[in-house]
């Protein structure tokens, strides 16, 4: 028997959401753009489909200057995965080993907890408030001369909760300066919360903050894979040392960069989810079900021990969603047809007092 790595057998594996049994099964358990891809994103991908014998540029260099330019940052300051998933794993690879520890929120982003371990470090996991939020008192006091990084996810998946701008300009008054603080904004696009802690801003008044951003949810690329972080120069250097050689493919490249030409175009998709995401949280608080303000393109009910019946009835209706037994069911926001299915299935439930 080869000896592997205990901690790896160990892991949980990262549960992807539930693929649809059929044509008339609505999807709503991964976060993802309802709408398909615009003509001038296939187009470029189309284009770019005859050079795919050949490796892809590692710098990106097209997506790094355009990238760039949208934040007013430099192209040093920009570095990209496949996926912002796997630029997480970058963040932690290149800041935390043995015997460093990362701090998440708890319940958030799944793959926080996976990472930090294959990484070889801690993770440190803070329980979210009795509201769904992150609990950045408790996030502070859990920081140790070991802590290398923190996750702030905002909004937060699953809770689909936010990070205001004067409660992370209080947590960044404890957190060291050389610990770094990754804001995971993977679904900034749709936060209308005027009062939200941006990223962007914080990556320009503190030295010690990383921003993370995707182009799978907002911009509908999630199959093509292309995440980036922005970040002081040498964090950003880091990221490209510990990236997987060529994983981020030329397509990928060619997607995002006709994907910021089609702003405009994909902006109005946004504001479609984002008032459908109105829509569907209003009727399910008139049918009395307790549920977070989302700022995400998802909702989160807290169904609490109701949650697996809950989830039963979803399915049975052709819903999947993405439960967590005892906890509370992540719905993603879609079409209008899956939003309405949804919206009958819970119809037919009672929620319990
Ligand atoms: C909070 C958060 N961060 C990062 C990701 C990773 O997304 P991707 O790797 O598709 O960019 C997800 C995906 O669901 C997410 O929910």
């Amino acid at each position: 028997m080869v000896r592997q790595r205990e901690v790896i057998a160990e892991l949980p594996a990262y549960k992807q959401g539930a693929a649809p049994s059929s044509a008339d099964v609505f999807k709503l358990s991964s976060n993802e753009n309802p709408f398909p891809p615009l003509p001038s994103v296939v187009a470029s991908v189309v284009e770019a489909l005859s050079t795919i014998h050949l490796y892809p540029a590692m710098s990106a260099p097209t997506i790094s200057q355009r990238v760039a330019e949208k934040f007013g940052v430099d192209v040093d300051n920009v570095a990209f995965g496949a996926g912002s998933v796997e630029v997480a794993a970058q963040l932690i690879q290149a800041s935390a080993g043995s015997g460093d520890e990362v701090i998440f929120a708890w319940r958030s982003f799944e793959a926080y907890p996976i990472l930090v371990t294959v990484a070889g470090a801690t993770p440190i996991a803070v329980p979210l408030t009795a509201d769904d939020a992150h609990d950045l008192d408790a996030m502070a006091d859990a920081i140790t001369p070991r802590t290398r990084l923190i996750f702030v996810c905002n909004p937060n998946n699953p809770t689909g909760t936010g990070v205001t701008r004067a409660e992370l300009e209080r947590f960044l008054e404890r957190v060291p300066a050389d610990v770094l603080v990754v804001i995971d904004e993977a679904y900034v696009h749709f936060n209308r919360d005027e009062n939200t802690a941006e990223g962007i801003d914080f990556f320009r008044r503190y030295p010690n903050i990383a921003v993370l951003h995707t182009f799978s949810k907002a911009y509908g690329l999630a199959g093509l894979r292309l995440g980036y972080a922005i970040a002081q120069p040498a964090v950003a250097a880091n990221l490209r040392r510990v990236a997987v050689p060529f994983a981020v493919t030329d397509l990928a490249q060619r997607a995002a960069v006709a994907s910021l030409d089609a702003e405009a175009e994909l902006g109005e998709r946004i504001d479609q989810i984002v008032a459908e995401r109105g829509r569907v949280s209003a009727e399910l608080a008139a049918g009395g079900w307790k549920h977070s303000d989302s700022l995400a393109n998802f909702v989160w009910l807290r169904t609490g021990a109701q949650t697996d019946d809950v989830n039963a009835a979803l399915t049975e209706h052709g819903v999947l969603a993405r439960a967590w037994s005892n906890e509370g069911i992540r719905v993603s926001i879609g079409s209008t047809e899956a939003n309405d299915r949804f919206l009958a299935a819970m119809a037919t439930l009672q929620p319990t007092p």
